[in-house]
């Protein structure tokens, strides 16, 4: 493994660039390099998917399955960054164990069989806190944040800010490449969005798409390095949503014009535990749409589309490889165009001879409304819109990404207690779980507000709150007196107007508190604030507590952003004209004392004044709540239903499983249906509207034991922790819907009696695959029907035409097994209609192995 000597080693190497794809070299040492066309390894020009997965957003014991499942989903190989700041929070104590064992995560994806592309970053932007920076890094003497600046230099996607840097944009990007090569990795390194890369650089794409991209000079491979397949969400935002056949078109549009490289940004997006979240204001959750969902649950059928897909890539892989400049191109139409990969010239307009053996072709309808038939190599193909169809043979269609073959997958959440009432939801509809709370009594302490304790301190004008706090905490108290006099008090009520305080810019949250009690709070990016107060005659103490969400994590300059306030910060409305406090004397606190105190910690608990809950003290602001929880039964996936609760953050057994706000999207702007044709942006095909960006928090299995589950919980705002409640994530409803008339399995390519051309493609009949989650089987076949069914998932009616053996076949085929695969034929359930074309369509239930047991024991 390269660039893993040690912490300190590695980030001694930080630099603008990402290490290509390193080898999991520890098990066989190979050759990485390129020429204009791909990636070569031990020599051989390669076609690669990539599947992004960074390790800190799951835990370790979740990493095996992760991989495993990208690689079954057609993945070559792993991307992800290193993230800086969790490998070195404080300067000098490095942290690489747990959810930062980057050095396992590696060796786990090379014990797969897969390559790594290391992003070694620091900068990692990402979503992530501070994109990536150690907040420590803002100290250094004279440092300047991504630029030729000495004791900085480290990047990523640096041509998004190098011109706000001048010159010294253009000199630090020389640096960062020389200083990469000189390390002698002995691997190729990328820089991404980066057109000035220098020559001995491989620039790359990061876009929705990226077909039209071409690196900056024909000597250097067309790389996409981070495809977004889905995108993040914010707190009080809609939830993003990218449908998979346009993500399946722009994937084959890439390898159709000339890509040879491809990483889905993200294959699984995972969490932001703790106070990982980048910001402003980015959820806890990542789950990004990607085909494998936050719980390591398949999105479906966005992970089996995506499959079908790399595997219809994979086929061409000989074909593409073999082109050493542009393929061969035919113009089919207006909007469409074909592109042939073959060893030699083709005459398109009659089928291959027979001495061609190496020819593959893609075939694009970039059409938004109309579906087309096109005549090429002496056959007609129909192609629906926006899609582009794979002829690995360039005779056989093998996919299409506009035909969906593989299974919808409807998620649910039920109750973490089996004993009580189960709920099913399909997963995108964040419901309130009315069944089981996890208590009704519970455990309570209030936080104090403002200055309390020894870690205060005071000074004179307004401080920066990072330069105070250091990031330990997102909060950071301002403290100050305030004298009111009776001719004061005398002209509010004679103008009957209240006085008001003002901050030219605030940023992430603030909350004004007077005297102790709350009088308003504010947020958003450096926004200004205007709030009445309500003062009484003599001393008033005005607390303003500033908050952070997330440190800004894109952008150039980041050093200098900061958080707080910004400008003047001044009372007005009094007799005597306003009065300006940004050169006041402020007492600062770091902090709850909650969090100094450790209340979170199963070891603190001694220490700590609980006391049990009192119903009439609800609602609360700025209250700790605990509480202790069984596991739910099983192995699928917990999480914590915080729908009730307000803004704070939530411990399990220690482990602080990050922030949680139940601000709720707009309720309008969200599609009702979701059309993949035309460009994607991230605005299009959102859901969510009216509801919490985010309720269900997850709870990693490795975090839980059997009882006794120590919960933590602090809150800001008041919420109700009685309606706070465990779930666990499965997969309940599988559909399928595969016609006689779609493509055979891609398996049949691989088929010796296909490669001998004993039997022809034609005659390879369609298959439907069901599959439920691990450790769990079909336990019902809700709807099976051969014929010409009417409806989509949830909704299948039979139609006209219907084989009356649809559904004792399909139970006889799946019922009891984890996955199960049936032919679409006549062959297997008789004709029952002529000369039409028959569907089949099928709904099942799936459900865990344990509860089956069960069942099957009731009976
Ligand atoms: C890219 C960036 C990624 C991530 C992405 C949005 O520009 O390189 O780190 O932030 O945007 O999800």
């Amino acid at each position: 493994m390269l660039g893993f000597r040690s912490g300190q080693g590695l980030f001694a190497v930080a630099v603008a660039v990402q290490l290509a794809v390193v080898s999991a070299a520890f098990f066989e040492p190979f050759n990485v390099s390129y020429d204009h066309r791909a990636l070569l390894i031990s020599g051989k020009r390669r076609m690669l998917i990539s599947a992004g997965i960074h390790y800190p957003r799951a835990t370790p014991e979740m990493w095996p399955g992760l991989i495993a499942k990208s690689k079954e989903g057609g993945a070559d190989v792993i991307q992800t960054y290193v993230f800086w700041n969790g490998h070195e929070p404080t300067r000098g104590q490095y942290d690489f164990k747990g959810r930062y064992d980057i050095v396992k995560f590696a060796k786990l994806i090379g014990s797969q069989g897969l390559y790594l592309h290391l992003r070694i970053g620091p900068y990692a932007c990402a979503e992530w806190n501070f994109g990536g920076f150690p907040v420590w890094l803002r100290d250094i003497p004279g440092i300047e944040f991504r630029t030729n600046n000495e004791p900085f230099k480290i990047e990523n996607e640096y041509g998004n800010i190098e011109g706000q840097y001048g010159q010294g944009g253009k000199e630090y990007v020389r640096w960062a490449a020389k200083m990469a090569l000189g390390l002698g990795a002995g691997v190729p390194w990328v820089m991404c969005k980066q057109t000035d890369a220098p020559e001995t650089i491989i620039d790359s794409c990061n876009a929705f798409y990226c077909d039209g991209f071409r690196p900056n000079s024909y000597k250097k491979p067309a790389f996409w390095t981070e495809d977004w397949n889905g995108w993040y969400a914010s707190w009080g935002g809609r939830l993003p949503h990218r449908p998979v056949r346009d993500n399946a078109f722009a994937v084959a549009r890439f390898f159709q014009r000339g890509g040879s490289f491809q990483n889905y940004y993200m294959f699984f997006g995972g969490t932001n535990f703790g106070r990982t979240a980048g910001g402003p204001f980015q959820i806890t959750s990542y789950d990004y749409d990607a085909p494998i969902d936050e719980y390591g649950l398949l999105t479906q059928p966005k992970w089996g589309h995506l499959k079908d897909l790399h595997a219809a890539i994979k086929l061409c892989e000989p074909a593409l490889v073999v082109v050493n400049d542009s393929p061969q191109y035919v113009k089919l139409g207006p909007m469409q165009e074909a592109h042939i990969y073959s060893s030699e010239r083709v005459d398109t307009n009659r089928s291959l001879s027979e001495s061609t053996s190496i020819c593959s072709a893609f075939l694009a309808n970039i059409d938004e409304h109309k579906s087309v038939t096109v005549k090429i190599f002496g056959e007609v193909y129909s192609l629906p819109p926006w899609s582009v169809s794979i002829l690995p043979n360039c005779k056989n269609v093998a996919f299409n990404t506009a035909k969906v073959g593989s299974q919808v997958s409807i998620k649910t959440v039920e109750s973490g207690s089996p004993s009580r009432s189960n709920k099913t939801e399909p997963g995108e509809l964040l419901l309130h779980n009315e069944g089981f709370f996890i208590s009704s009594t519970w455990m309570t302490l209030k936080e104090s507000i403002g200055a309390s304790g020894n870690n205060s301190f005071t000074a004179h004008g307004i401080l920066e709150h990072l330069n105070v706090t250091k990031d330990t905490s997102d909060y950071l108290w301002y403290i100050t007196r305030i004298n009111v006099s009776d001719e004061d008090i005398a002209f509010w009520e004679e103008m009957d107007f209240l006085p008001s305080l003002t901050i030219n810019k605030t940023r992430d949250v603030v909350r004004v508190f007077v005297n102790g009690h709350l009088s308003g709070s504010k947020f958003g990016n450096w926004v200004p604030l205007k709030q009445p107060l309500h003062l009484v005659q003599g001393c008033n103490e005005l607390v303003l507590l500033s908050e952070t969400v997330g440190l800004q994590n894109y952008g150039a300059f980041l050093e200098k952003d900061g958080a707080g306030f910004r400008g003047q910060i001044k009372l007005s409305g009094f007799k005597n004209g306003d009065i300006d406090l940004s050169n006041s004397l402020w007492t600062y606190r770091v902090g709850l004392k909650g969090e100094f105190a450790e209340l979170y910690a199963p070891d603190k608990q001694k220490n700590a004044d609980w006391t049990d809950l009192k119903l009439a003290s609800l609602p609360s602001a700025f209250t700790w709540y605990k509480n202790t929880f069984d596991a739910p039964e099983g192995d699928d996936p917990v999480a914590l239903d915080l729908g009730s609760m307000g803004k704070g953050q939530a411990w399990v057994n220690g482990h602080s499983i990050g922030r949680y706000w139940s601000l709720i999207a707009p309720e309008t702007g969200c599609s009702k249906s979701c059309n993949y044709r035309g460009a994607y942006n991230e605005k299009k095909c959102t859901t969510n509207c009216g509801l919490p960006t985010q309720s269900w928090y997850h709870i990693p299995r490795a975090w839980l034991q059997p009882s006794n589950n120590l919960l933590v919980i602090f809150e800001e705002t008041g919420g109700n922790p009685l309606n706070i409640s465990l779930s666990v994530h499965s997969t309940k409803t599988i559909c399928g819907k595969v016609s006689e008339t779609h493509y055979p399995p891609l398996s049949t390519w691989y088929h010796p009696d296909f490669i001998n051309g004993k039997i022809s493609i034609n005659e390879v009949a369609p298959q439907m695959h069901l599959q439920c989650d691990d450790g769990h089987m079909i336990s019902a076949v809700k709807f099976a029907s051969y014929g010409t069914p009417h409806g989509s998932c949830q909704n299948y009616s039979l139609g006209k035409c219907h084989a009356s053996t649809s559904l004792s076949l399909v139970m006889k085929a799946c019922q009891g097994k984890n996955n199960c695969t049936i032919n679409v034929s006549n062959t297997i359930f008789g004709d029952p209609c002529r000369r039409t074309v028959k569907t089949l369509a099928v709904e099942a239930e799936c459900a865990s192995v344990t509860d089956n047991k069960m069942l099957l024991g009731s009976w």
